[in-house]
């Protein structure tokens, strides 16, 4: 284990520049422009993956390519998949960036782009241990599939669909994902539930084009303005969401559970400063922890209408806009919130323009129990690697395609999230900590015999 590690340390700084080359393609699945960017990101990614010692493939699909990258399978070893995406949210707003997000810069132990920790360093990290094995000419105690795919930030569909056609050579003991975070570098983190998601646009549209607000305003309505008063009446005061059904089946969160909670770090102050509020929000009766990571919520993630432009516009305007998601916890389905959330939006609507509700990507929420077998392995993976005891958390975000695992594959995931709260994921400035990529490949390249064994039972 030593010479594998060691090969790590002593090969960082070529790591840096492979990491910058592959942060370089700008692989934005949301926006068609990118197609191209997609495929050749996915290019890339293969031909790395073979100089690696691995035996990798583009799959064509439906939507952007699967990659898929492995070791030879033998009988008689377990059979691990690494998880991992290649493709990144749309970088604007683009003046917001100290530096381009799509020509990768190190500064202070850190490398800037789109895509450095969500998703591509984080992967990276676990290719870059899957080397050191293959160069030092050490056994790997587990065979592995990396499953590196490029439509994680709209929904996996295309993913899904992979996963059903190669069950048979999916198959495996264990699914591992470096995908998610930690509260800080001491505190490396197993995460044993995400939220699932559900989004949804709506639009109401008013006259044929826009108006000019002195002639023909007062006499129809203003979709601008009956947009907001639908979107406000979506939260109470409370910071409860206002849909009806929303909440039924929801679990409550156990007493135990809301005592982990609170041995988890949190500093209020640090919290408001990391995110420039003045203030927190949240639902009432719930602490902020509880109410990121196991608390369904209702969020406006876009919102248009009229001019914006320079200057003034008098104008009704004839169009308003909104993308929502929801974000979903145990007891929910994208599916039933959509509807709900249909429902509510048609009868509250009023006669003066017509809505339009188009649904959107969705995912289930996810929850395991952070005691079994593997899990001990990683938590004993991040402790060597980290230097600190591991926590274990439920986080807020989503990755759709773990719950596909467990219903196609019938196998749970484990979650060894990279990124640090101040990585700016989805922002501008997205970052990847240097010492969490060396740490986070060390963590990598002990965890599989740390696994072997703890399959083995
Ligand atoms: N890596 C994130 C999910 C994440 C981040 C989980 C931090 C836990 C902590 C992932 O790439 C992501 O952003 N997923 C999307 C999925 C959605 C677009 C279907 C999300 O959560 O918004
Ligand atoms: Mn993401």
């Amino acid at each position: 284990m030593d010479t594998v590690l060691n090969y790590l340390r002593t090969h960082r700084q070529r790591f840096v520049e492979e990491l910058c080359a592959y942060l370089r393609f700008p692989s934005v699945s949301a926006q068609t422009a990118h197609t191209r960017d997609l495929r050749a990101c996915a290019d890339w990614l293969v031909e790395h993956c073979k100089s690696i010692g691995l035996k990798a493939k583009r799959h064509a699909t439906r939507g952007h390519p699967v990659v898929t990258a492995s070791t030879p399978r033998r009988k008689g070893y377990p059979h691990c998949l690494v998880y991992g995406h290649y493709d990144v949210q749309p970088p604007e707003p683009l003046d917001q960036w100290h530096t381009p997000p799509f020509e990768p810069a190190v500064r202070k132990g850190a490398v800037y782009a789109r895509g450095a920790t969500d998703n591509k360093g984080q992967h990276f990290a676990h290719l870059k241990a899957v080397e050191a094995y293959h160069k030092t000419g050490v056994e790997l105690p587990c065979d592995l599939t990396f499953v590196i795919e490029g439509e994680e930030e709209v929904g996996s569909e295309a993913l899904t669909e992979f996963l059903k056609k190669q069950r048979r050579e999916l198959a495996c003991d264990v699914v591992v994902i470096s995908d998610t975070g930690m509260p800080s570098k001491k505190h490396p983190a197993l995460t044993y539930a995400l939220r699932g998601v559900a989004a949804l646009e709506v639009s109401v549209r008013g006259p044929k084009a826009d108006l000019h607000s002195g002639i023909y305003g007062g006499s129809v309505d203003n979709p601008a303005l009956v947009l907001a008063q639908m979107l406000a009446q979506l939260r109470d005061k409370r910071g409860r969401i206002a849909v009806p059904g929303f909440y039924d089946g929801v679990e409550p969160l156990s007493e135990h559970e809301r005592r982990q909670f609170k041995r988890l770090p949190y500093n209020e102050t640090a919290y408001k400063r990391l995110l420039g509020v003045t203030a927190l929000f949240g639902e009432k009766g719930f602490t902020p922890i509880e109410q990121r990571s196991a608390r369904p919520t209702l969020e406006i993630n876009g919102l248009t209408s009229g001019y914006q432009g320079e200057g003034s516009k008098t104008i009704v305007p004839a169009e308003a806009s909104a993308k929502i998601t929801c974000r979903l916890v145990p007891g929910q389905s994208p599916r039933k919130v959509v509807r709900l959330l249909k429902r509510h939006l048609k009868s509250i609507c009023p006669p003066t323009v017509r809505l339009r509700l188009e649904e959107g990507h969705g995912a289930d929420p996810y929850l395991v129990s952070p005691t079994s077998p593997p899990a001990q392995a990683a938590l004993s993976a991040l402790r060597e690697a980290f230097g600190h005891e591991p926590v274990i958390l439920r986080e807020g975000g989503s990755i759709p395609i773990v719950t596909e695992f467990k219903k196609i594959l019938g196998i749970d995931s484990l979650l060894l999230g990279l990124a640090l709260p101040d990585d700016n994921l989805h922002s501008p400035n997205e970052k990847f900590d240097l010492d969490c990529l060396a740490r986070g490949s060390a963590m990598s390249a002990l965890l599989w015999p740390r696994l072997a064994m703890a399959l083995r039972h």
